[in-house]
């Protein structure tokens, strides 16, 4: 299968058959990190990575994943480099992105919360740096995807449900019980990363349940296209306002804040106006008695969790926490994209 040249938005527009094929290099990378196959795929190569939002995860494990490639990841910011915005003169997308696929391999964008004007602004801006570049781009978080995200969550439940790290079995997902639960939090989240856990959640043949309270319902689309993936398993997918009936029989729960559909307002985001009021909310932390309703689930986030506020400390830490499982496997699946859509593997 040939993935040279593919631009990655979100996990919904590749195939399964092409998701496959990422999750099993990265299971083959995080067993044999260091092998001579993988050290010099890019060899020689630029990656640039252009945040517009700050972030851990996502820089160290793509400076990483170039770096173990054999190729070099570059840190911009655009405050460096004079672009055309709404109220300032400056390069156009068009002339940025043909002039960076002249230096680099690829270009990784992150773009979200308060560096938008309006839910979508920061995938409509992905979407227009793919449209000019002629190298890759992909999403390394924006205001409705993480596509990087899901794919390392996915690999990592399939750890858990299989033989540990570096060999998940994706059958055993099949049929488990996937719960999103919103939870009460001071960072108001975006929604990239509780909404491709959904679309991976459910194109890999989970039951879904979102449990949220009423007026924090997310993208009307990305709802339908998990309603899809369910239908083409025959699983199914259940919404509630209730925050503790949910948990019964879950195999994995992921309890994460997010902001409301209100949190733009006259092109700003109203960072503080969300936060207290999801801060307003009580019975939504994710705790030990919420957890004993479950299958043995276990507690998987994205990361940075908000502790005390999205879940106790005693679930966060726990035994069933999987979130450094996942956050290794960021490592892993950038390395696996990188090397197939921008990499002589
Ligand atoms: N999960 C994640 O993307 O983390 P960062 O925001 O720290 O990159």
């Amino acid at each position: 299968m040939d993935l040279y040249g593919r631009d990655l938005i979100t996990t919904q527009e590749w195939s399964k058959a092409e998701l496959d094929v990422v999750l099993e290099l990265a299971a083959r990378m995080k067993r044999d990190r260091f092998s001579e196959r993988w050290t010099k795929v890019l060899a020689h190569k630029t990656f640039f990575m252009f945040f517009y939002n700050p972030s851990v995860r996502t820089r160290q494990s793509f400076e990483c994943a170039a770096t173990e490639l054999g190729g070099h990841a570059q840190f911009l910011v655009p405050e460096t480099m004079r672009l055309k915005t709404a109220t300032t003169a400056g390069e156009t997308i068009e002339d940025a992105a043909k002039v960076m696929s002249r230096y680099a391999c690829g270009i990784g964008i992150r773009i979200l919360e308060d560096k938008v004007p309006y839910y979508g602004a920061g995938t409509e801006l992905l979407r227009e740096y793919a449209y000019w570049a002629d190298v890759p781009v992909v999403n390394m978080a924006d205001d409705r995807f993480h596509p990087f995200q899901g794919l390392a969550d996915v690999m990592g439940w399939a750890e858990w449900f299989g033989g540990g790290p570096g060999r998940p079995d994706y059958t055993r997902l099949q049929g488990k019980k996937f719960v999103l639960t919103w939870a009460q939090g001071a960072l108001a989240r975006s929604w990239c990363s509780v909404q491709e856990a959904l679309l991976i959640a459910s194109r890999f043949g989970m039951h879904i349940t979102i449990a949220r309270p009423d007026g924090y319902d997310l993208d009307p689309e990305v709802i339908e296209w998990t309603r899809q993936n369910c239908q083409a398993w025959g699983t199914s997918l259940e919404i509630t306002n209730d925050p503790v009936r949910c948990m019964d029989g879950a195999h994995i729960v992921y309890a994460r804040n997010w902001m409301s559909p209100n949190a733009y307002q006259d092109g700003q985001f109203k960072k503080q106006e969300e936060i207290a009021k999801a801060l307003s909310y009580q019975g939504w932390t994710l705790d030990a008695a919420k957890m004993a309703r479950t299958d043995n689930a276990i507690f998987t986030h994205p990361m940075p969790v908000d502790r005390g506020n999205e879940v106790t400390d005693d679930v966060a830490s726990g035994p069933n926490s999987v979130i450094y499982l996942v956050a290794e496997n960021r490592l892993h699946v950038q390395k696996a994209v990188m090397a197939l859509t921008m990499g002589n593997l």
